[in-house]
């Protein structure tokens, strides 16, 4: 175990790739984060304040596609009809259909789904270190208020991801969750003092083979009173934080068998210290959760004054993509038999077994930005004519002229997993990918 505390410098060259790079390119090896890992569950709350950018109008970021208007799904009881979340009239929401049909599916419930079987496995870990106290929730409903997203887990006003750019917004106040965090102070406020949150979340985001704008997290959250710690020697925060540290050591151990960890310094507004775990894996550093002890105002303002707490906030994806050798992060919503068969109940670790291999199709396109434009508006107007056809969009050219305006350069790759393309389907789409762009984003293509 190598414990790491995060430089400056690295910390920065992060913040500076993420903010200006495809995620993609920020993790290349030409990088000064060179070797790292693509994020996927953790960097929204890396970034430190910043002002978010000016908010939307729905209808610049709605998509055309349209999903079946299905009936209301159910969510923990709660029904969810597409009118309760998609208004492309009202400019405080940016909902659009593609993500409706997201909701409800909760792959993460399905024992079949490489999903479930993590899900599973990471609760039979609980169940026999901790005899049962941890309780399970996995059918919390995906709409939440701001507060319970944003502000009852301090996350600060002007933090980024309480952007258009970055979060769902159903209206002002109500938010597809971006993290299971969301739940933390409802359930410490229903009594709770051990409990495990499984659920989708919603995040706005550029598109490539990690990356997908609703993926899966798992929170952990264990309350210690202060009988827990006082023969430790330790203060609550030193007990908590080495009883998390053994807890997720354990967790990896469980899922990856014998690996070589680090513990890295981190940012969360929620915890204090914060750490992410990396493991060492096929030859690189994999970052698998966020973690830390929790601030002391969120015991306090839910009923745990005089306590201490820990908390963990791990993707499902990501781990999953390394434990079943899934290349790529849309196949996890697939319905082709030959991806779900290749999975059972209780068996985790299966390596998945490419059904066929789909050559990619590239489609360039260039247009002059203006100020409001984002990468994660483009995005969302390519997923709503594409789809799940959609593999990449990725930056290839980037130049401000001499009068200062500045040009983008997007290479789009389209492949199915699980067909091949006609050129025909392929020039349709970019065709009305391109249409959308400029009406939509108001850029001038070139
Ligand atoms: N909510 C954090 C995220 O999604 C993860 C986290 C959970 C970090 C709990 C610390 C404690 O990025």
């Amino acid at each position: 175990m190598r414990p790491l505390i995060r430089s400056a410098c690295r910390l920065r060259a992060r913040v500076r790739a993420m903010a200006t790079l495809p995620a993609a390119a920020a993790f290349s090896p030409s990088s000064s984060a060179a070797a790292r890992p693509p994020r996927l569950t953790l960097a929204l709350f890396f970034l430190p304040s910043a002002p978010a950018p000016a908010a939307l109008g729905a209808r610049a970021l709605r998509t055309s596609a349209s999903a079946a208007a299905a009936a209301a799904v159910d969510v923990g009881g709660v029904k969810i009809a597409r009118e309760d979340v998609v208004r492309e009239e009202d400019p405080t929401n940016n909902v659009p259909d593609t993500i409706y049909s997201k909701i409800g599916l909760q792959l993460h419930r399905r024992d079949n789904h490489p999903l479930g079987i993590l899900k599973n496995t990471i609760y039979d870990y609980f169940d026999k270190n901790f005899s049962g106290q941890f309780n399970k929730f996995d059918d919390l409903c995906p709409l939440v208020s701001v507060k319970q997203n944003f502000d009852d887990v301090l996350v600060p006003a002007d933090h980024i991801s309480r952007s258009y750019n970055d979060t769902y917004y159903v209206d002002a106040q109500t938010v597809l969750r971006c993290h299971t965090s969301a739940h933390q102070a409802e359930l410490l406020r229903d009594g709770h003092t051990h409990f495990l949150v499984t659920g989708d979340v919603y995040r706005r985001d550029s598109i490539d083979s990690t990356h997908y704008p609703v993926f899966h997290q798992m929170e952990g959250f264990r309350v210690f009173s202060p009988d827990d710690w006082s023969g430790s020697g330790m203060d609550g925060t030193a007990y908590a934080a080495a009883d998390l540290k053994k807890t997720l050591e354990g967790l990896a151990r469980h899922l990856f068998g014998a690996v070589e960890m680090r513990w890295v310094d981190t940012y969360f507004p929620f915890t204090n210290p914060s750490f992410e775990l990396e493991i060492y894996f096929q030859d690189d550093w994999l970052e698998v959760l966020g973690c830390g002890v929790t601030e002391q105002e969120i015991l306090k303002s839910n009923g745990r004054t005089d306590h201490v707490a820990w908390a963990f906030g791990l993707g499902l994806e990501r781990l999953a993509m390394v434990l079943f050798d899934i290349p790529d992060i849309r196949l996890f919503w697939s319905n082709d038999q030959r991806f779900t068969s290749q999975f059972s109940e209780g068996k985790l670790g299966v390596k998945f077994k490419p059904f066929s291999k789909f050559p990619p199709c590239y489609k360039d396109m260039s247009f002059w930005i203006n100020e409001e434009f984002t990468e994660n508006n483009l995005c969302e107007v390519v997923r709503g004519i594409a789809g799940d056809l959609v593999e990449e969009v990725k930056l290839i050219d980037n130049f401000t002229n001499k009068k200062g305006l500045t040009s983008h350069c997007y290479r789009i790759a389209y492949r199915s997993m699980e067909r091949s393309l006609t050129d025909e389907e392929i020039n349709d789409m970019q065709w009305n990918v391109r249409e959308e762009v400029k009406n939509k984003l108001k850029v001038e293509l070139r």
